[in-house]
């Protein structure tokens, strides 16, 4: 699997926290910043990582800002992304389960690097259920396509 992570200012702490996580889970990954630029703009990050997602380039795609709202608001404006908000466990394993999320949003002013990690982790490991929930994504799909 191969993983697309980035962050805005807010996020860079847990941007770092789950990279070194992916590290030792041996995750192949790439971190497309930010850097210590200071303040920037959420969507030009969240719209990279989510076009590269889209395209296939990459497999799932992981943002983090400060709440994770605007991440994956801008996030699930690329046609093909399903972008959750996730800050608990269970709904990082729902999410995949039934909803066959390719990237994960979390808010780094919400919840603590210790929980971002176990969301991530339990995020990437989980496998899609398919079967009724296939019907319920490609309906999402077949509007995005209209
Ligand atoms: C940046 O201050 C903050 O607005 C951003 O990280 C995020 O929370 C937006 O949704």
């Amino acid at each position: 699997m191969k993983v697309a992570i980035a962050s805005d200012h807010g996020g860079i702490l847990i941007r770092k926290e789950i990279t070194k996580m992916m590290d030792e889970l041996d995750i192949e990954h790439v971190d497309f910043g930010c850097g210590d630029e200071g303040s920037v703009d959420y969507p030009d990050f969240a719209i990279p990582v989510a076009e590269r997602v889209a395209n296939g380039e990459f497999d799932r795609g992981i943002l983090i800002c400060g709440t994770g709202i605007g991440m994956s608001i801008s996030a699930n404006k690329v046609k093909g992304v399903r972008c959750a908000l996730v800050h608990d466990v269970f709904s990082a394993k729902m999410t995949r389960l039934h909803n066959d999320t390719n990237v994960l949003a979390m808010g780094e002013r919400v919840i603590g690097a210790g929980l971002a990690r176990e969301i991530a982790k339990v995020w990437l490991e989980t496998e899609f259920e398919g079967g009724r929930h296939t019907r319920r994504i490609q309906k999402i799909a077949d509007y995005e396509n209209r």
